[in-house]
């Protein structure tokens, strides 16, 4: 920035209360705006994350494991499928799901829209077929009109994966405290949150859960330093990860880095669900991943700065 610039920025800021207008030069980036979408697509979206005939027997929608006016997620360690049967994986939040780089824990599927194609019909959460799928929501006039209106085909499996995933796309939480501190607003966070984030850079946390979702960009191995299933106990074949993708042994309980926006109201943790508090999970993580025993003090510092990364907007009309 030119001299100039930093004089101007700060004669600008002189009108600010308390905060710098410049955005800081950060290894982790703030929140992107939502997409521009046809309102109308995410409004239908919208019906049918909240349409329980998705699932073969009618009694599971989206928002019955995604719950929108919590966390975008259950507070389970196993959600239920639609036979009341526990899932092989804790369910992930919903929220900012779309700026990850690959969905599920495995990354088995790239795209939204053929992540609702592999639930609708996964036989142990919604059990359901597309050609059911289609008759229910097609003989529904409502649908039917809002489909023609917008889509020129009408309710086809493709329409219906693209106004879910068009409101999924919605789905951030923009204005957490720490998005507003990258954005300038450097008042925001606490000394001891800001500290903690030091912590969090320099223990190296940062190299694997980083870019703008805090993580959701890369996959890692889960147990770098020492076995964390093993020591769990009772292996399952969800367990293996991305080798269950591959069959590359170099994959095994290897997994995508999971996003930490909104990880303070996001408990349980982990794919298996096994950490129940946050302090678990970073007690894990230290020793797992950083082969690192932390100072009391450093770890409250980074559990203090992780609670800084819960967004608004969530449950938003
Ligand atoms: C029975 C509970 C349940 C229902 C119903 C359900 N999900 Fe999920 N969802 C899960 C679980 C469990 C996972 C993780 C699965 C995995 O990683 O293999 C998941 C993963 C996801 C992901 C990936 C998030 C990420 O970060 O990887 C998205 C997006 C998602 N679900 C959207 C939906 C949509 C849309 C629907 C409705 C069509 C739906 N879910 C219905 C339990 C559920
Ligand atoms: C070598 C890569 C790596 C490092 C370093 C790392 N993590 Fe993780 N983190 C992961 C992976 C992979 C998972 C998912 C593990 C699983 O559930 O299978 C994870 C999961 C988590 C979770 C649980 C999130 C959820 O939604 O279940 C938290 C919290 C977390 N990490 C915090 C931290 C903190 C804090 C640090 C530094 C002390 C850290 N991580 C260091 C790779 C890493």
């Amino acid at each position: 920035m030119s001299l100039f610039h930093h004089a101007m920025a700060l004669l600008l800021c002189g009108l600010c209360v308390g905060a710098s207008a410049e955005p800081l030069d950060e290894p982790l980036k703030p929140l992107p705006a939502v997409p521009q979408q046809d309102a109308r697509r995410v409004e239908l979206g919208r019906r049918l994350f909240h349409e329980p005939r998705l699932s073969i027997n009618n009694t599971l929608s989206c928002a019955s494991c995604h719950q929108l006016d919590k966390n975008g997620a259950d507070s389970r360690a196993l959600s239920l499928g639609f036979d009341g049967k526990p899932v092989a994986v804790n369910t992930p939040t919903v929220f900012n799901a779309a700026l990850n780089f690959r969905q599920f824990w495995d990354g088995r599927v790239k795209t939204l829209e053929e992540q609702s194609n592999v639930v609708i019909t996964s036989p142990h959460e919604m059990g359901s077929d597309w050609r059911t799928v289609i008759e229910r929501i097609g003989n529904d006039p409502d649908y039917r009109r809002d489909f023609a209106a917008t889509y020129p085909d009408g309710v086809t499996q493709a329409n219906v994966q693209q106004a879910l995933a068009s409101f999924e796309r919605t789905l951030l939480t923009p204005n957490s405290r720490f998005d507003q501190y990258l954005l300038g607003n450097t008042d925001i966070l606490t000394l001891e949150e800001k500290y903690g984030y030091q912590r969090f850079k320099e223990y190296g946390c940062i190299a694997c859960h980083q870019g703008v979702n805090i993580g959701g960009n890369m996959f890692q191995k889960f147990g770098v330093f020492g076995d964390y299933i093993v020591d769990r106990g009772n292996p399952t074949v969800a367990d293996q990860g991305r080798f269950n993708v591959t069959g590359d042994e170099a994959d095994r309980a290897v997994f995508k880095v999971p996003s930490l926006r909104n990880v303070a109201i996001t408990a349980p943790y982990f794919h298996d669900g096994s950490a129940l508090t946050l302090e678990d999970a970073v007690d894990v993580m230290f020793r797992y991943q950083l082969g690192r025993l932390p100072s009391e003090e450093d770890k409250t510092l980074i559990i203090l700065f992780l609670t800084t990364l819960t967004g608004q907007g969530r449950d938003k009309p």
